[in-house]
């Protein structure tokens, strides 16, 4: 299946014995629609020669950073314009090292380097003890974080004769994991910040003010975005649910809290949904002995807590802003005041108190419904468990997203050109 049609490709080729398999990697690359040129580093030419690469790929291969006739052709900063990602395949460790301190010392290097929100894909390949090395799993570790997608490596007999983690990862599945990377809906490479729960707002050590989240619809909202690619990254508030598979958690109790934590991972994000219900006040003081009870009225001195989600908008306005709505009454009205007071990107109302009977109760309950809004859009989503609106709410958000960073794009990421009548 062309899985790839009109894609360019950039296939980066580093010294590894596993070079010889990018020969194959190029036909099958091709094959799948994908138009390819090939960077070789110093040491990959010591394994294949270019002419091999230049015959399959039917292109020219760039080797070199400084040559002055490939730069005024085609540079690096061109190759990496031209790209639609950029695939090392296979990656050394010691490229990878590279990679991870940023030098642009050859030409690959320096048009990974230069690729900007063109999406980065590394395919690993080395003996098993070099991979599981501390310092070549910081730095994979610390190129996911940026947002690079690591695809592999396999398990299995290496030419080293070792068994273990090292080998490059099949053609095949290397195509559809980068096939993902266009599909609408798809959050591959990136990081999305979702914010689940309640918070807890101490009045003394043994009471609090809080409200009826159960954080199922934050949490369904994370794991739908694993599903979706993203690395994804959980502040719940005080909850007793389980943390979805490969979902990186943070637990806090009070707003202040989260406040704080979500303003941190925020640095790192590409996408914030905030689904969490913030408590909007907190008692002035927080007693540090229980509050003993007598027959008078007791009347609590209330603080307004930040507003998360219009702090991490104003502090990263880059940053793709989904807010929740929970409304008793003119839910399209308030949430569209939302949208625009806090200067977010979309908002997802949802009945909650009696109102929300006839929608499945959004409080707790494990059903759900949701009308969504953006400036000039709106698109309801009718009641359904809340994996399943989690799932067609993040692929909403990947949707606009797209545009969001490419505001020349239609919402599959092509290139949209307008032709002026
Ligand atoms: O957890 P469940 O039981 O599954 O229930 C789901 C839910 C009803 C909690 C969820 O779907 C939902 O509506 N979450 C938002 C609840 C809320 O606080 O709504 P709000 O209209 O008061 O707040 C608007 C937005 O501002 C929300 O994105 C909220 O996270 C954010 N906010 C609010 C107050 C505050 N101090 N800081 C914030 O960031």
């Amino acid at each position: 299946m062309q899985v790839l049609t009109n894609k360019r490709v950039l296939l980066g080729v580093t010294g590894s014995i596993a070079a010889y398999k990018a020969a194959d990697l190029v036909r099958r690359l091709r094959e799948a629609g994908a138009e390819v040129r090939v960077v070789m580093t110093r040491g990959a030419t010591e394994f294949v020669t270019p002419m091999t690469f230049q015959a399959l790929s039917g292109k020219p291969v760039h080797l070199h950073l400084l040559d002055t006739e490939a730069e005024a052709g085609m540079g690096h900063i061109e190759l990496a314009r031209w790209a639609d990602v950029i695939l090392v395949a296979p990656a050394s460790a010691d490229f990878l090292a590279r990679l991870t301190q940023g030098r642009a010392d050859d030409l690959l290097a320096a048009v990974c380097l230069a690729g900007g929100r063109t999406p980065l894909a590394v395919a690993p390949a080395m003996n098993a003890q070099m991979w599981a090395s501390a310092a070549t799993q910081e730095n994979v570790r610390l190129l996911g974080q940026r947002g690079v997608l690591r695809l592999g490596p396999d398990e299995g007999e290496q030419a080293c004769g070792e068994v273990g983690a090292g080998r490059l990862l099949s053609a095949e599945a290397m195509i559809l994991q980068l096939a993902q990377l266009f599909a609408p809906g798809s959050l591959s490479g990136r990081t999305v910040l979702v914010s689940a729960g309640p918070t807890r707002e101490a009045i003394d050590p043994v009471r609090y003010l809080s409200n009826h989240s159960s954080g199922k619809m934050g949490f369904s909202i994370a794991a739908a975005a694993v599903e979706a690619g993203a690395r994804v990254v959980l502040v719940a508030g005080p909850v007793v649910l389980p943390t979805p598979d490969r979902v990186e958690r943070t637990d806090v109790i009070s707003a202040m809290e989260m406040h704080d934590v979500i303003l941190n991972q925020a640095k790192e994000a590409d996408i914030f949904i905030s689904t969490a219900a913030v408590a909007d006040y907190r008692p002035a003081l927080a007693l540090d002995e229980k509050l003993k009870k007598d027959d008078s009225r007791l009347k609590l001195d209330l603080l307004p807590n930040p507003d998360i989600l219009a702090a991490v908008k104003q502090q990263f306005p880059r940053l793709f802003c989904v807010g929740f709505a929970a409304e008793t009454q003119h839910l399209a009205d308030y949430a569209q005041q939302k949208l625009h007071k806090k200067g977010i990107d979309m908002v997802a109302a949802n009945w909650v108190g009696p109102a929300a009977k006839a929608t499945g109760g959004a409080f707790g309950s494990d059903e759900n419904a949701l009308h969504l809004f953006w400036c000039g859009g709106e698109l309801e989503l009718e009641q359904a468990s809340k994996d399943k609106l989690a799932r067609q709410l993040v692929s909403v958000i990947a949707q606009r997203y797209v545009l969001h960073e490419r505001p020349d794009s239609d919402s599959e990421g092509n290139k949209v050109i307008n032709i002026k009548r």
